[in-house]
């Protein structure tokens, strides 16, 4: 499914949003920008549009797909919410959070990888949350990346990985969070789980409930093998550099110049080194998650033999991007 020509950027004027709702609900597929990553659009209720968003990240179809949804009011189109999803939707969303929920008939089995579950967030960034509105459908979106690789977090990044794939990329600017959002699985509500730490923490999912959310142990080799069969996306090795990664809890030391050092926090030295890379130059967490996902980006095309990083120190949004490290550095 390769094209001729690269992908378009748009800006986000009302013209091109009209143009791309049109495009949308016609069948093609978007990139378009959230909150969390760039994320791959079409029209959640057609399933030829969602066939096209697999083959163009050469995604396999176990893995299932996040649906999008401009307002709390559609929610009873693609799923059956339950008095916890509710309380959490009304507190959360807009926002980087996604609720596993039972689905409705509605929802193609593309989507659900047919399972009877189905995931859906209400995002925040205002251009796709235009664009929403005007589709007037949910969409089915995951990361805009060929399958396994990183997340993209700008338009640049989409063109990079799939500009001979699809035709139509939305710019929203640099994504805000930087990292995908938090999933919540509330088939039982009685026992809510994290499937993918964000930037919404177990915490304060936990405050708002005022009952325990379980949450995946870090483990070195990512996700757990008995979640393979919930969320096959979380499984194998993803957001994966093509430069292999080492994890230190304290980086010491750069003095190899094969290898690309990054440190959470700007560290103390004098003299530039161009192997050398930090995510804040203060360490702020918010900062360092916006940013991760570029920076590896950056590493990566810049052929070094290895990539020797840091942990980010403590838990909250720390545990989402260490996540994201212990996945990148999976084999
Ligand atoms: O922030 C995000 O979540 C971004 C933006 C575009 O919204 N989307 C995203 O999608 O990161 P992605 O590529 O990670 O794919 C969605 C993941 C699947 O890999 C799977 O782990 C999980 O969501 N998922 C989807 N439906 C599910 C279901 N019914 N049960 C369990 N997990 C599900
Ligand atoms: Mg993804």
């Amino acid at each position: 499914m390769s094209r001729t020509s690269l992908a378009r950027i748009h800006r986000s004027t009302p013209h091109n949003l009209q143009l791309l709702a049109r495009r949308l609900r016609a069948g093609e597929i978007v990139a378009v920008p959230t909150e969390t990553v760039y994320g791959l659009a079409g029209n959640a209720f057609d399933a030829a549009a969602c066939a096209k968003i697999f083959r163009a990240k050469e995604r396999p179809q176990t893995d299932p797909l996040i649906v999008h949804l401009h307002s709390i009011r559609q929610l009873p189109l693609v799923c059956r919410p339950n008095a916890i999803a509710l309380k959490l939707a009304r507190r959360f969303w807009p926002g980087p959070l996604t609720l596993i929920l039972p689905k409705t008939a509605a929802v193609p089995d593309i989507v659900s990888a047919g399972k009877r579950s189905v995931a859906v967030r209400i995002p925040r960034h205002p251009v796709f949350r235009r664009l929403l509105k005007l589709t007037g459908v949910p969409l089915a979106a995951p990361s805009a990346n060929p399958f396994g690789y990183i997340s993209p977090t700008t338009a640049l990044h989409v063109r990079d990985g799939l500009g001979r794939k699809i035709g139509h990329i939305l710019d929203g600017g640099p994504a805000g969070v930087g990292l995908e959002s938090t999933i919540l699985d509330l088939r039982n509500p009685r026992r809510p789980r994290v499937l993918r730490p964000g930037a919404i923490t177990a915490e304060e999912l936990a405050a708002a409930l005022g009952t325990p959310v379980a949450q995946p142990r870090a483990r070195a080799g990512g996700a757990r093998a008995d979640r393979a069969q919930l969320a096959p996306g979380l499984l194998t090795r993803h957001y994966s550099p093509r430069t292999p990664v080492t994890l230190h809890k304290k980086l010491r030391g750069t003095d190899d110049r094969r290898h690309a050092y990054l440190f959470f926090c700007r560290p103390e030295q004098s003299e530039a080194k161009s192997n050398v890379f930090w995510l804040d130059e203060k360490g702020d967490l918010r900062r360092a998650a916006q940013r991760l996902f570029g920076t590896l980006r950056k590493i990566d095309a810049g052929k070094f033999e290895a990539i020797q990083a840091e942990l980010a120190p403590g838990g909250g949004l720390a545990f989402a991007i260490n996540d994201r490290l212990r996945r990148a550095a999976a084999r």
